[in-house]
């Protein structure tokens, strides 16, 4: 019975629910802080933004010397360093572990999950009670910080988690993989995860996120979040309907696939309105 309650998708996510609860203590901290932040009060002396100034070199030497580094960009970058403990430096984090990289990512997609995690339709992790106090401006500001910075991407693990032993079994895995991202299977009613995703995978404008460059076990986490329940999209929530039709193999290939491609050359989201439509499968979210 215990497989049928947690089958093997859905562990990550529950042991990085584990992961996050244990840090709950910093998680509240850095709550405060951030809601402190939010409300323009200034950061505690211990805060995370007293410990260096994220300030590009380049555009401080612009600054006049009389100015105090607080141009609206340089107070977003302190305010943000509250991320930093798990989105790694300015929200790059690297393609292991769980936290998912933020930076470049498109800023209708930032902003969604943002709401979402104040509304309570992503659980799990101490995101809700980060952005519980802020307001949709302050979100979107957030979002649109994160989205502009464009910031190289680290190279896939160098030993893939989790590869099947063998050779040829893993090469069969990869395959199988590699022809959900790009064909889908119609016959499970699976669409091409480019159709969605963009061609190289790395997301579209303006609203939906790159695959490329996310770690394994996020990737496993999300999918089975939305089987089992514990994330959601704005109606019709297309992700739910691909989640709940891959079965656990398919959901094991695919990841592995997509965290085994190196960076593409070019990782930006692809520009609006370059998606063939109408879409495959109808999404509340990822067009806005
Ligand atoms: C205590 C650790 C922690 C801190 C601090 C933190 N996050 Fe997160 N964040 C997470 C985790 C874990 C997830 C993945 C949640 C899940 O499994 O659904 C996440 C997910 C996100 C996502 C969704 C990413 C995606 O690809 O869907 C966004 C956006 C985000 N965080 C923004 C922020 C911002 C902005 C801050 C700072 C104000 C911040 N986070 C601080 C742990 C953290
Ligand atoms: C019909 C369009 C569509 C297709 C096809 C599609 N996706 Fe998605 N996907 C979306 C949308 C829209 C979102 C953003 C949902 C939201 O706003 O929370 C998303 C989000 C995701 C996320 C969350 C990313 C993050 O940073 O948290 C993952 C993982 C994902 N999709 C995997 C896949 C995989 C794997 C496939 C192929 C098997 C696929 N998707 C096919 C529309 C699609």
């Amino acid at each position: 019975m215990a497989s049928m309650t947690e089958p093997m998708p859905e562990r990550p996510a529950h042991r990085a629910a584990r992961r996050s609860s244990a840090r709950g203590v910093l998680a509240r901290l850095l709550a405060a802080f951030a809601v402190a932040a939010a409300n323009g009060a200034p950061a505690v002396a211990q805060g995370p933004a007293q410990r260096s100034a994220p300030v590009p070199a380049q555009r401080s030497a612009q600054m006049p010397a009389q100015i105090p580094a607080q141009t609206p960009d340089a107070d977003m970058a302190r305010r943000m360093l509250a991320c930093t403990p798990c989105h790694g430096k300015e929200g790059r984090a690297t393609s292991a572990g769980y936290f998912p990289r933020i930076a470049g990512k498109p800023a209708g997609y930032l902003f969604n999950q943002l709401v979402n995690f104040r509304a309570g339709r992503r659980h799990g992790t101490a995101m809700a009670d980060l952005v519980e106090h802020m307001n949709d401006a302050y979100l979107r500001d957030i979002a649109a910080y994160f989205a502009a910075l464009d910031l190289p991407y680290a190279p896939p693990p160098q030993t893939p988690a989790q590869t099947p032993p063998g050779a040829a079994a893993a090469a069969a895995v990869l395959a199988r993989g590699e022809a959900l991202a790009r064909r889908g299977d119609p016959q499970r009613g699976v669409p091409a995860c480019t159709a969605c995703h963009g061609a190289r995978l790395t997301g579209v404008l303006p609203a939906l996120p790159g695959l490329v460059g996310l770690p394994r076990d996020y990737l496993l986490g999300q999918l089975g979040a939305w089987r089992q329940g514990d994330r959601h999209a704005a109606s019709p929530d297309c992700m739910e309907t691909i989640a709940r039709h891959l079965d656990d193999a398919d959901i094991v290939a695919v990841t592995l696939w997509i965290s085994s491609q190196p960076p593409a050359a070019d990782m930006k989201p692809a520009a609006a309105g370059t998606l063939a439509q109408p879409l495959p499968l109808a999404c509340g979210s990822g067009l806005q």
